[in-house]
């Protein structure tokens, strides 16, 4: 750790513990980029931040907190003023998955997905601009998914956020070019990150093989893209022409086609 970082500038990214925010975490460390690391508590985040620091030479905070408690995004801005960590790049992944009939769910099923995949990652948004303006050059990365550009039938509140984060990113790069902040977001297929994201990846059998990536590559792409400027990052070519074939397939079509395939996922809670 280094004791005076005035000069010192940020990477922040949300759910770095594991999964695709841990590759994150690796991908910019490796670049010599110092990390401020958030996660829920109790996932592993200190040892994670000690190991990225001893691996790459960098600094590395870390900051435990629920990002679905009403005062956490504000939390998140407060501990970077407070322990001067100077961000001048936000990579909002921090996101919750899942597959659930929705009349059968849980309330508090879709409440969470909304809290943490729209509400939290907005928040975080709005904060860190007069940072990441005062910092500029800077960037903001949010993690969308292929499912923003469908609807998809037992994915209902899930591909909803992910349509609202694609949908929020592409606008708010427009209005954040004139403050020297460049806004990107991913929206990668199947990315086998734990138990239920194989399980879900599985079940689309030879469509789950030929569309899902590496979370290393995934970073990796995603910070050489967002770096260069890219709006809206997809990852391998056959996803991108499923974006575009999606677009032109009419409704009554596309949307029985994906409650047969998404019928299929094994539910979560
Ligand atoms: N895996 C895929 O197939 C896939 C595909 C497309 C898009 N994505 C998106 O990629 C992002 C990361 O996915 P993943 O598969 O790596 O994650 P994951 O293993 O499904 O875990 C969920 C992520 O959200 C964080 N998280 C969960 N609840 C949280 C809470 N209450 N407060 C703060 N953070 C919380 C977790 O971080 P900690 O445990 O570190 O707190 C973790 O990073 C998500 O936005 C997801 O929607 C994933």
């Amino acid at each position: 750790m280094t004791p005076n970082n005035a000069y010192m500038k940020y990477t922040l990214i949300t759910g770095s513990s594991s999964g695709i925010g841990l590759s994150f975490a690796h991908e910019c460390a490796s670049r010599g980029m110092n990390l401020a690391l958030v996660s829920l508590p109790g996932t592993g985040l200190p040892d994670r931040a000690l190991e990225i620091s001893e691996k790459y030479k960098v600094d590395v905070k870390y900051l435990e907190i629920d990002l679905t408690v009403f005062d956490a995004p504000l939390k998140v801005y407060s501990w970077c003023c407070d322990k001067n960590i100077s961000v001048n790049f936000l990579i909002n992944n921090a996101g919750l998955a899942g597959t659930s009939c929705f009349s059968d769910s849980d309330p508090e099923y879709s409440d969470k997905r909304i809290l943490l995949n729209i509400r939290a990652l907005t928040l975080l948004c709005r904060y860190f601009i007069p940072m990441l303006a005062q910092n500029s050059k800077s960037f903001i990365l949010n993690v969308g998914s292929l499912s923003a550009f469908f609807s998809i039938p037992y994915k209902c509140v899930y591909s909803a956020t992910k349509a609202y984060v694609l949908n929020f990113s592409k606008s708010l790069n427009i209005e954040l070019k004139p403050k020297g902040i460049s806004v990107s977001v991913v929206c990668p297929n199947g990315v086998e990150t734990n138990e239920g994201t194989f399980a879900r990846i599985n079940s689309h059998k030879h469509w789950g093989r030929w569309t899902k990536i590496d979370s290393r590559k995934l970073a990796k792409i995603s910070i050489n893209d967002t770096f260069k400027g890219k709006r809206v990052i997809i990852p391998k070519m056959i996803n991108r022409f499923l974006m575009i074939t999606g677009r032109m397939i009419p409704s009554f079509i596309k949307l029985p086609f994906l409650e047969r395939e998404f019928r299929k996922e094994p539910p979560s809670n």
